[in-house]
């Protein structure tokens, strides 16, 4: 069987534990899936970093143009993050008939429906489990197991470093900056950790989460969002002699009738009090907790690593064993192509 052929775009925390994945449970992942796959390419900032044992130098580049452009590749795995030139670079692979798996929530927030515009036009895929709730296979989820649901509701904790940080504040007295720097020491946080405490990661995924459920096109710019650079630690504790906990929550939600054809959306990310027995209070570190609602269905909950190298690999894993067996199958799925939504703003809902 021939394998299928990887280009990697990016080797840092993801990167590089996808790698050791790829690597480690090859046989594992052929007697489970059938693929096998094979690297072909990794592109890296800088050549001359110190990398893993199971980082093959040979296959390193600093020109990632080529790696897109390359015959020798069918998936064009991207965890580089940015928006430029990353998105020039995914839209190259898709024009020359690559697959694409990202984890770039930022970039899909934005132009995800661009993109998937692209990719429909060339008959290929675009995935991007890992860019919602690390390891959580939650994109799936909405996307296959809940696709005929009439999904009402989706609330929960959607970014790690912040949760680490209220988490860190309200259990050890950590201060807000204390509790920033172990989490980027860490590996949770953004290259620039401004994107997590002022709620903007969590709005991009707010913004994926309400496009795949409701099928309307909801964009970063849609989404209302206050982060938690405000919150002191004088507020954990009031919070909590109230009985409370306070996490940054991703809340969106349809708020007409059942059967009302309008579908009105409204999507939002803020500092919210939350019971100190729900469960969305007892989730710590930098794990992501979601709760959805579906007509059908009822409520689920969706907990785990919503952060960190190996559970976000882990859910680029699942999708490039996905992206193998359409590629296999020539099929593909329609992922952030829709008509856009028709949104409330918070201040209408008041
Ligand atoms: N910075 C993100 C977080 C990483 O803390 O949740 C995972 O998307």
């Amino acid at each position: 069987q021939i394998p299928v052929r990887i280009g990697l775009l990016g080797c840092g925390n993801v990167g590089a534990e996808l790698l050791k994945l790829l690597t480690r449970d090859s046989e594992l992942i052929h007697s489970q899936t059938g693929e096998r796959f094979v690297v072909t390419a990794v592109a890296v900032r800088d050549l001359n970093r110190p990398r893993p044992d199971y980082v093959d130098r040979e296959l390193l580049t600093d020109r990632p143009e080529d790696v897109v452009a390359s015959s020798d590749v069918d998936i064009v795995v991207e965890v580089m993050g940015g928006i430029s030139p990353t998105r020039e670079l995914i839209e190259k692979a898709l024009l020359s008939g690559k697959t694409v798996v990202t984890a770039n929530k930022a970039l899909l927030a934005v132009v995800g429906a661009e993109l998937t515009q692209i990719a429909n036009s060339v008959g290929r895929d675009i995935f991007f489990e890992a860019a919602v709730a690390g390891g959580i296979p939650l994109i799936r989820s909405l996307r296959v197991s809940l696709a005929g649901e009439r999904v009402r509701r989706i609330a929960g904790i959607v970014n790690g470093t912040t949760n680490f940080i209220l988490s860190a504040m309200s259990d050890s007295d950590l201060s807000y900056e204390d509790a920033l720097a172990l989490a980027m020491e860490a590996g949770y946080a953004e290259a620039d950790p401004s994107a997590d405490v002022e709620g903007d990661d969590a709005r991009a995924k707010a913004a994926i989460l309400a496009t795949v459920a409701f099928g309307r096109l909801v964009r970063f710019e849609d989404v209302y969002r206050e982060g938690i650079t405000k919150i002191t630690s004088m507020d954990i504790d009031f919070a909590k002699r109230h009985g409370f906990e306070i996490k940054l929550l991703a809340i969106c939600e349809v708020l007409d009738q059942p059967g009302d054809s309008s579908q009105k959306i409204a999507v939002r990310v803020h500092p919210s009090l939350v019971p100190k027995d729900h469960p969305l209070a007892l989730v710590r570190d930098s794990f992501n907790a979601v709760f959805v609602t579906g007509e059908a269905v009822g409520e689920l909950m969706f907990y785990g690593r919503g952060a960190g190298g190996l559970p976000t690999a882990s859910a680029v894993l699942g999708d490039v064993i996905d992206a193998a067996h359409n590629l296999r199958y020539g099929v593909t799925e329609r992922q952030l192509d829709r008509e856009p939504a028709h949104l409330v703003s918070i201040h209408e809902m008041e």
